[in-house]
């Protein structure tokens, strides 16, 4: 063989890859020495995440605005490339409008992964990893969550989504010894790259908590909400195990290597291990940036859990991962990210 057919790249498609994860994961895959393409519609991204990408890494990466519902333009795809596998991130993320939109959700969700999974199929690219939750867990029977427990009753379409993947997911496997698949389920992603180049961008108010403190720490919104103080946690707030972005993506890195070797399904959770409740972010927040973020106690939110945070030991044994940034960097890179792009992307 030659050396330079040695030495070749694998070809990672990834879905979703403007978005939030999946732009800071093109980085890590660019910076491991991937060959990455990206398909995404754009329908809650922006272009300008992966030119900001491609500056960082000094790589370029093959754009296709192309949505994963459209089989034909998808199939397109495949037929100009050769991926060796796909890190699948496309899909709608909302809780919230999953509950007023459930069709969008299911199609969006469900039936994006089952056409990506028969175009995959039909070029005999086998090898996936699928970017799952950890509301699959529903209510936990106990802390901190593992994998070995049962899903649960996620209260939402978008949960309810993710669970359905899964299935659909461990079904193909059963059909066929070829397909090799690992299902990442994450806790509460949360940060932005330490350079400040990329981050989140949510469209409209953010519903989740960290995006929602650092606008208001901008001043862009007035007040958080905290969403209940009598849980039966520390100081009555939820409690989540939020994980850096950074983290998360370098998780994915692992995830296609140990994909290399391993047959079969693998579920593995993606977090820190560790709880922090709402009132400890805000406080890490103001502490660690040097700003005010004014709040007020709400009753509690519909479909809210007290406590969540993840048994990351099958992690570290299978993938030989495990986070290292801490509560002060999520909140220290966020905020560095929101300075830079007050406007996000815009
Ligand atoms: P995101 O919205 O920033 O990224 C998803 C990307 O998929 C977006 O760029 C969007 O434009 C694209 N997309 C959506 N539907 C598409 C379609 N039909 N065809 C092509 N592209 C499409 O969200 P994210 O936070 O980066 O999440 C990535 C994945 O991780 C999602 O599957 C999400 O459900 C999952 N996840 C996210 C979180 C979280 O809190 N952020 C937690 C657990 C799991
Ligand atoms: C965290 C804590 C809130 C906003 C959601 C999805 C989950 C996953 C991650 C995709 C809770 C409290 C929040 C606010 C608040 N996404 N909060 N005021 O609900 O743990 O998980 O995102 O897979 O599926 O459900 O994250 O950031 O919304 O909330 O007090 O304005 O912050 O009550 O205790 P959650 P979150």
């Amino acid at each position: 063989m030659l050396e330079n057919e040695l030495t070749k790249p694998q070809h990672i498609l990834v879905t979703g890859g403007t978005g939030y994860i999946g732009s800071h994961t093109v980085l890590a895959l660019l910076q491991a020495g991937y060959e990455v393409s990206v398909v995404d519609n754009l329908s809650n991204s922006n272009r300008e995440a992966l030119t900001r990408v491609e500056t960082m890494a000094d790589k370029q990466v093959k754009f296709y605005q192309v949505d994963i519902l459209d089989t034909p333009a998808l199939t397109r795809v495949f037929e100009e490339n050769s991926f060796d596998s796909v890190i699948h991130f496309a899909g709608l993320k909302s809780v919230g409008e999953s509950v007023k939109n459930p069709l969008t959700y299911y199609q969006n969700n469900v039936q994006g992964t089952m056409n990506l999974c028969q175009v995959m199929h039909q070029f005999g690219v086998h090898s996936l990893v699928f970017s799952s939750s950890a509301t699959v867990y529903g209510v936990p029977a106990s802390l901190p969550v593992s994998e070995d427990m049962p899903t649960g009753q996620p209260t939402n379409p978008y949960g309810q989504s993710k669970l359905v993947v899964e299935q659909v997911l461990q079904d193909l496997r059963s059909s066929s010894e070829n397909w090799q698949i690992v299902i990442l389920r994450y806790f509460n992603p949360v940060g932005a790259h330490e350079s400040g180049n990329i981050g989140e961008d949510p469209n409209g108010i953010p519903d989740n908590l960290m995006p929602y403190i650092s606008q208001v720490a901008s001043g862009r919104l007035a007040e958080l909400k905290v969403f209940g103080d009598d849980y039966p946690t520390p100081d009555g707030t939820g409690v989540r195990d939020f994980i850096h972005v950074e983290d998360l993506s370098l998780g994915h890195v692992s995830a296609l290597q140990y994909l290399e070797s391993e047959p079969g399904v693998s579920i593995i959770n993606l977090g820190t291990g560790r709880g922090f409740s709402v009132k400890e972010l805000i406080e890490a927040f103001s502490d660690v940036n040097h700003v005010q973020i004014p709040y007020s106690i709400a009753p509690r939110r519909d479909g809210d859990l007290p406590s969540v945070y993840a048994d990351a030991s099958l992690a570290k044994q299978l993938l030989g991962w495990e986070a290292k940034k801490d509560i002060r960097a999520m909140c220290e890179d966020t905020w560095r990210w929101q300075r830079n792009n007050p406007k996000g992307y815009n």
